[in-house]
C-alpha cells in the first residue's frame, strides 16, 4: 500500500504514544512518524495518504507544535491527498472542548481539496461537547489516555482496520 505519513504534536508524550501505536497497526515498513515540532512542509509532499494527530490545550486550542505548523497546511501541500485525523484530549476535565483540536485541524484540512477519511462514531464517549463533533460521528478518532486508557489499544486496532477497508487495502 502507498506509504502513510503519521504526522503528531505531543507535549506531554500521549499522542506520540498513539501515533507509534498507529504506525505499529499499518506496519512500520508502511507508515512513517513524523513530529510536526521537527517538520519542514516539504515532509508533507511525500506522502498521499496522511494522518494528523494533536493533542488538545488551553481550553479548546491546537497543541502547541501544531499551531505552529498549522499554517504549512495549504492546498499546494494537501490537494488532492487522502487524511485521517486523531485526536488525544480529557473528556471529564475539559468536558465541553473535548479533542477540540482534531476539530480545528479538520476546519483548517476541509476547504484544501483533501479526501478524509477515518470518521469515528461519536457514541462510547462521555462529554458534552467538542469541535470535532460531525452529526453522530467524531471527524477523526478520539482517544482519552487521562480517563480511558485501556480502550486506546482496541480503538486504534479498529480505526486503522476501517480506514484500510476505507482505502481498499488488507
Ligand atoms: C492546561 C491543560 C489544558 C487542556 N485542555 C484540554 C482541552 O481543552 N480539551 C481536551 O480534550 N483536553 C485538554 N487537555 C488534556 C490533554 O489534551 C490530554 O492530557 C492529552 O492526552 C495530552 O496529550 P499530549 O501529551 O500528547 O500533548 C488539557 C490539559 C491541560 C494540562
Amino acid at each position: 500500500m502507498a506509504k502513510i505519513g503519521v504526522f503528531y504534536g505531543s507535549t506531554t508524550g500521549n499522542t506520540v504514544k498513539a501515533a507509534e501505536l498507529i504506525q505499529k497497526a499499518f506496519g512500520s515498513n508502511v507508515a512513517d512518524l513524523c513530529d510536526v515540532g521537527a517538520a519542514s512542509p516539504r515532509d508533507l509532499e511525500k506522502y498521499d495518504i496522511l494522518i494528523l494527530g494533536t493533542s488538545t490545550w488551553h481550553w479548546g486550542g491546537l497543541q502547541d507544535e501544531w499551531a505552529l505548523f498549522e499554517d504549512s497546511l495549504t492546498s499546494e501541500m494537501l490537494g488532492g491527498k487522502t487524511v485521517a485525523l486523531f485526536g488525544l484530549g480529557d473528556q471529564k476535565r475539559y468536558a465541553d472542548h473535548f479533542a477540540d483540536g482534531m476539530g480545528l485541524l479538520y476546519e483548517k484540512i476541509k476547504p484544501l481539496g483533501v479526501k478524509v477519511v477515518g470518521l469515528w462514531p461519536r457514541q462510547g464517549y462521555d462529554f458534552e461537547g467538542s469541535a470535532a463533533e460531525l452529526g453522530d460521528h467524531l471527524v477523526g478518532l478520539a482517544l482519552d489516555e487521562d480517563n480511558e486508557p485501556e480502550k486506546t489499544n482496541d480503538r486504534v486496532d479498529k480505526w486503522v482496520q476501517q480506514i484500510k477497508k476505507e482505502l481498499g487495502v488488507k
